[in-house]
């Protein structure tokens, strides 16, 4: 190989601080050789600031962070105290999870969210694992999330499968389905409905593969249509995910 593999002749190198006018660079084709992004300690990077960053979570709200003695929990209380946001966090039994619910908040503010950090890591292959492991990891996650449902009280549910079928157009469809995303979306997101914008870029939104999961799930349940996890990220904004949504849905008229 000795003489094959020689440095990259010519480069330009540009600070991460110019990433535009590096790429608008690489775009006029007028180089030649390689073009470097290099980081520097005092670079600023330019980034579009989200539309309203501070809505992520309320003012004068509660949020319950179940395994909040953990290590991410640990952090995330921290960063919710700094904010000034009242947050519960605790690492408890589902029963000490009702107890707190029902009668440990008073003089609180109302709770506005759960943040559910709770795991108990059991790091094997599937065809290795115990029933016991799995049962004790799959525990960890289901039974605080089943507490706090149980003890919330009435959950606000919304059923978009009977306004769909009755949709006589397939515009009205459409809507059903595009308003239904954005109420999940808000929901899962902690922001509020009139937060989003249905014309935005699903890339916009900080969708993880969990989050992206429960979508695909949430369509599944109420649209009656499959989708593949990719096809979210894909699909473009809310609206457009509401189309692809239409059509595969057995529930629309054709
Ligand atoms: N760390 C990562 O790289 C990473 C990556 C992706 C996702 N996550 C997710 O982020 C979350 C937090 O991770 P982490 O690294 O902070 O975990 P961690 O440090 O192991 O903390 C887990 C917390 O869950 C609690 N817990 C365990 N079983 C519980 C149960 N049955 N009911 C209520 N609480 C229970 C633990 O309490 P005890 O200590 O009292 O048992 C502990 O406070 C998890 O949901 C994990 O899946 C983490």
């Amino acid at each position: 190989m000795y003489g094959k593999v020689r440095p990259i002749s010519p480069t330009t190198i540009f600070p991460i601080s110019e990433v535009e006018s590096a790429l608008k660079t690489l775009h006029g084709a007028k180089m030649h050789g390689k073009l470097i992004v290099v980081p520097h300690a005092n670079d600023i990077v330019k980034a579009t600031p989200p539309k309203k960053p501070h809505q992520f979570l309320k003012e004068n709200a509660t949020y319950i962070l179940i395994g909040g003695t953990g290590g991410l929990g640990r952090s995330m209380s921290r960063w919710m105290a700094l904010r000034s946001w009242s947050a519960v966090a605790m690492s408890l039994t589902p029963a000490d999870i009702e107890e707190l619910i029902t009668h440990g908040l008073e003089g609180m503010p109302p709770v506005k969210g759960v943040i559910h950090g709770a795991i108990v890591l059991r790091d094997v292959l599937f065809e290795k694992m115990t029933y016991s492991d799995f049962t004790t990891v799959i525990e960890s996650k289901a039974e605080a999330l089943a507490a706090v449902e149980a003890s919330a009280g009435a959950v606000k549910t919304i059923s978009y499968n009977a306004p769909l079928k009755s949709a006589g157009t397939l515009r009205e469809a459409e809507y059903v389905v595009c308003e239904g995303l954005m109420y999940k979306l808000a929901t899962v997101m902690m922001m509020e409905s009139e937060d989003l914008d249905a014309t935005r870029p699903l890339s916009n939104y900080p969708l993880g593969s969990l989050v992206a999961i429960e979508i695909r799930n949430f369509i599944t349940r109420e649209f009656e249509a499959t989708l593949q996890v990719l096809e979210l990220s894909s699909s473009g904004s809310i609206q457009t995910l509401a189309k692809a949504v239409c059509i595969k849905s057995k529930l629309v008229k054709s």
